[in-house]
């Protein structure tokens, strides 16, 4: 997988959103929709950020943008404060001119037994707008992509997950205690994740070398799901000297 190595994650985040503000504009010139696949969590802020300055100093346009989010906790409403709909207003939407109607986030307030019934028409929609052309990742402790938690299969498509207990206890904070956080989450697949044309990984401190090392020089394998993005012919990782400091 090609490593892309910064001195920080404020320089690496400048160089992905350029990238993402070329491909927009690329597509904006050809008169096509650019879609992304969007992650939240604190790797991906800073991106957001500069992608929100470069829309108002250079007039980055988001009009034609459609976007997919990876994942969402259930259950969970869109006006929690903890809602991944609440993350991406805040961090990117609200700041852009990017339609109301072409942003879609895994609804955490479908029932139960429809949960299938809305994963399947989630990849449905992601098919039908010809595929995701860039996918940003970051990554979790125990090596998770979306919500894919170690032991997720290749072919796994968008469907309700059990987080693990690691996956809980880093967002426990965030929610006020453990026992807060949502036992499952509804995340796009490892599938629907290789899928796309082009897949960016974010990585930023000490605490991701591990995961960094092993989905990079390891093998190939369901217990770290990122190892399977070295399938795929047009990823990049894009981490700080942190990051990337147990790569050999
Ligand atoms: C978030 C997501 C997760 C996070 C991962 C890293 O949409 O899909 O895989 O990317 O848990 O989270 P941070 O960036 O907070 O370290």
């Amino acid at each position: 997988i090609p490593t892309q190595i910064y001195a920080n994650a404020k320089d690496a985040s400048a160089a992905v959103a350029k990238e993402i503000a070329d491909l927009i504009r690329s597509k904006q010139k050809e008169g096509k929709p650019c879609v992304l696949g969007l992650a939240t969590g604190s790797s991906p802020k800073t991106v957001y950020a500069q992608l929100i300055k470069m829309h108002r100093e250079e007039g980055l346009s988001f009009k034609n943008v459609i976007s997919f989010n990876l994942d969402e906790y259930y259950p969970m409403q869109p006006d929690s404060i903890h809602s991944y709909v609440r993350f991406m207003r805040e961090q990117l939407f609200d700041h852009v001119d990017i339609p109301q109607e072409n942003y879609f986030i895994p609804d955490g307030t479908v029932p139960a037994t429809m949960i299938a019934d809305f994963a399947h028409r989630y990849d449905n929609k992601i098919n039908a707008m010809g595929g995701i052309d860039f996918q940003l990742l970051g990554i979790g402790g125990n090596g998770h992509i979306g919500f894919n938690e170690p032991g997720s299969l290749i072919n796994s498509r968008t469907r309700l997950m059990t987080l693990d207990h690691s996956t809980r206890a880093a967002a426990a904070m965030e929610f006020g205690g453990l026992h807060q956080v949502p036992k499952k989450a509804i995340t796009m697949g490892v599938a629907s994740i290789i899928n796309a044309k082009r897949v960016v990984l974010l990585a930023w401190g000490e605490r991701k070398a591990p995961m960094i090392k092993a989905a990079v020089e390891g093998p190939v394998t369901e217990l770290v799901p990122a190892s399977y993005l070295q399938a795929h012919p047009n990823v990049a990782f894009f981490v700080d000297e942190r990051a990337a400091n147990d790569l050999t």
